[in-house]
């Protein structure tokens, strides 16, 4: 039941193909949301678990306009898909237009930071001043920002952890953690990263190195050959998802201590 949310500041540094690899690594059951308001990426990467396309209608838009009245937790089940593998998916909205649809961004945060038995990834995209996702941030129990290491995109990212943290207060708001994706061998790169967020003393948790992977990262395109657990993607990103697991766990609440029946048709409300 805890919602970790992945997000950028500036450039596209990996965060769709970080959550899709996080929801695959996951140590408890879990679903992939995909909330970024620019679009999403999964049903036009990832091949549905039949090995057919993904329903590019049946998602994240489809579950807003049945929520309209009431959003509940058994919702959530009617308008995810399986990708190849298994993994649940909470498709996004195919364009910008249908996110500007979407009025329920707090109502989603609370609905996806309390669902019985799952555990929700959340991609967020690019967050900044006021975009209608920060809801999300706000909801949950960890947030993790991904970044290259162009040093004006590690700028833009330290900023907007400086207003993140201002906004929601710093004992209150999300554990923030950082997630630098570099090639394995540019360690230093990264550890120019944490120095740099030290310096700003800024209240980040830890900061991980995941590695620029270009074969890892194509099983996320849908190019899904060979053994993906190999990778250096995925042996980078093992420890970091041991951490964030372990920092969320207290969030989690297995189904049969969940809401006893009848509570699953209740409507999220503040
Ligand atoms: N760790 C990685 N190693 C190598 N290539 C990667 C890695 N992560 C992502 N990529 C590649 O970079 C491109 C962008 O990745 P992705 O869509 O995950 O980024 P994003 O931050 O979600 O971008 P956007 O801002 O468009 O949502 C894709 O081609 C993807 O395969
Ligand atoms: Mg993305």
């Amino acid at each position: 039941m805890a919602l970790l949310t992945l997000a950028s500041a500036k450039g596209s540094p990996g965060v769709t193909t970080a959550a899709m690899l996080f929801g695959a690594l996951w140590p408890r059951p879990s679903v992939v949301l995909e909330a970024d308001p620019s679009g999403g990426d999964i049903a036009l990467r990832m091949p549905a678990a039949d090995g057919a396309a993904l329903d590019s209608q049946m998602g994240l838009s489809s579950l807003v306009a049945a929520g309209r009245k009431s959003l509940y937790p058994a919702l959530v089940d009617v308008h995810a898909q399986r990708l190849v593998g298994g993994q649940k998916v909470m498709v996004g909205v195919a364009t910008p237009e249908q996110a500007r649809g979407i009025t329920q961004w707090d109502t989603l945060g609370r609905l996806f930071a309390e669902l019985p038995g799952h555990d929700t990834i959340a991609d967020l995209g690019r967050v900044g001043a006021g975009t209608p996702q920060n809801s999300l941030v706000e909801a949950s129990a960890a947030c993790v920002l991904v970044v290259d290491t162009l040093p004006s995109n590690v700028v833009h990212l330290r900023e907007r952890i400086r207003r993140l943290q201002e906004t929601f207060g710093r004992m209150s708001g999300p554990a923030l953690s950082v997630v630098v994706v570099a090639p394995p061998k540019r360690s230093r790169a990264v550890r120019e990263v944490r120095e740099a967020l030290e310096k700003s003393e800024l209240d980040v948790g830890a900061v991980h190195h995941l590695a620029y992977d270009p074969a890892g990262a194509a099983f996320f395109l849908g190019q899904i050959t060979g053994n993906p657990g190999r990778t250096q993607l995925v042996r980078s990103a093992q420890p970091i998802v041991e951490d964030l697991a372990r920092q969320t766990e207290s969030s989690f609440v297995a189904p049969e201590a969940a809401s006893p029946a009848g509570d699953a048709e209740q409507e999220v409300t503040s």
